[in-house]
């Protein structure tokens, strides 16, 4: 297919102006949401008319928005850990539950009895779940590898998933995730550099916590990713304040993730700065954790972000309606500031917001079709809102109940899928 003609929508969300690499979040209400028509042609955005196309679509009634870019998960990880759950909200430690041999243990054992074959259905079931619910281009991560041939292995099928799915992929080293039995936060830092330096990665990530790694180790990643031309990342401030944010300033971090514990005084640097804010509000609802100060923060001009967190432990939530849902409701977030945080800050993260994230004409068609206004999305919460995705101009995911907007009655033709797995350069 050549060219979709996406007629007469309620509501087509469009930034402010073309070119923007974000938007920061005291910004957002400068998003607009009018009716209108969208073309795509030859897997681009190629306008806002109602123009002849070998597809039309008719949007009575519907939002067109970006696909949604989920800028923080953990895929690939093997198996999953509900027992653990059920443990945790009937009150055992998490302390305790990592004693017993739960937690990132956990999943690294399961990663390491997985073989590849299986690894890699589980992640695609998942991706194809993500699409399913709006993801139209996602980030994974390393971290269960726990030694360093797991953490390479772990890097390997990160690629190999790529190549898989439907959506363009981002991979993260997530080398410094938990320190591995037998050996010392400190030692395994020199483990993690050699994987940064070895393994094939966008971006690099470490996990600040008492009972991971700490400021001085973030530092040290933040100054492999400087000497390796990687992005740096890094989850700070989940159960308790470290002050890792000026830290992770201080290095030029592209995000700092969680921030459920954000010190009150990092508030107004972090806002100031081109490092997003990647707020999980998934694993802060399943994990009882605090809520951050988003409203200070979208109000202070930060690049605010939303993701899923997509793990094994603290998020086994796959839909960005879902974490929409919560961003608007845990954070007092405007429809326009929780769907920015999904869309263009959130491909800022990943270093693609010149080509996703924002419905602007030449970007890459990756556009949803919603089954109602865009206001619907956070308050019918739990429903999954997604009629059509495309993927680069093609329909690579139709709701059953939608398809007569296409004029198709039957399941796409599988090979339109494939079609939409170009590489974003
Ligand atoms: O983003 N905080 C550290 N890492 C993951 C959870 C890992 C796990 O429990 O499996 C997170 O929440
Ligand atoms: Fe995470």
């Amino acid at each position: 297919m050549t060219s979709v003609s996406i007629r007469a929508a309620a509501q087509v969300l469009r930034p402010p102006e073309d070119g923007l690499p974000y938007l920061r979040h005291d910004r957002a209400g400068e998003l607009t949401l009018e009716p209108g028509d969208v073309l795509l042609e030859d897997g681009r955005i190629a306008g806002f008319e109602a123009g002849d196309a070998d597809l039309v679509v008719d949007a009575a009634g519907c939002a067109v928005v970006p696909g949604f870019v989920d800028c923080h998960t953990h895929l690939p990880f093997a198996g999953w850990r509900a027992q653990e759950y059920e443990r945790k909200v009937t009150g055992v430690p998490y302390q305790e539950i990592a004693r017993a041999g739960g937690g990132i243990a956990s999943s690294a054992r399961s990663l390491a009895e997985s073989s590849d074959e299986d690894v890699l259905a589980q992640a695609e079931t998942l991706a194809r779940e993500l699409l399913q619910h709006g993801t139209t281009a996602f980030e994974g991560k390393t971290g269960y590898g726990l030694s360093r041939a797991g953490e390479a292995r772990a890097a390997r099928l990160g690629r190999e998933l790529a190549a898989r799915v439907v959506q363009p992929m981002r991979l993260t080293g997530l080398f410094a995730h938990a320190v591995p039995p037998g050996t010392t936060a400190d030692a395994w830092m020199d483990e993690a550099e050699t994987l940064a330096r070895e393994c094939d990665v966008d971006a690099l990530d470490i996990f600040v916590e008492s009972v991971a790694f700490d400021n001085e180790h973030l530092a040290r990643m933040g100054a492999i990713a400087r000497d390796t031309g990687r992005a740096l990342r890094a989850h700070v401030e989940q159960f308790a304040a470290h002050r890792s944010v000026p830290v992770a300033l201080e290095w030029g971090a592209r995000s700092v993730d969680h921030l459920s514990c954000l010190h009150p005084d990092d508030v107004a640097p972090l806002a100031a700065s081109d490092c997003a804010a990647v707020l999980l509000p998934g694993a802060e609802l399943l994990g009882g954790e605090h809520t951050p100060p988003a409203r200070e923060l979208a109000d202070a001009g930060a690049i605010g972000a939303l993701a899923t967190d997509l793990n094994p432990g603290t998020s086994p939530v796959a839909s960005m309606p879902v974490i929409i849902g919560l961003g608007v409701r845990r954070y007092g977030w405007s429809v326009r500031e929780a769907l920015l945080a999904a869309t263009l800050n959130a491909a800022w993260v990943l270093g693609w917001s010149h080509e996703l994230g924002s419905l602007e004409s030449g970007k890459r068609a990756d556009v949803l079709l919603l089954d109602g206004p865009a206001e619907h999305v956070p308050y019918r919460f739990g429903h999954n809102p997604v009629a059509v995705a495309f993927s680069a101009g093609e329909p690579v995911w139709v709701r059953p109940d939608q398809a007569w907007r296409l004029g198709h009655e039957k399941p796409l033709d599988p090979a339109s899928a494939a079609a939409g797995r170009r590489r974003v350069p």
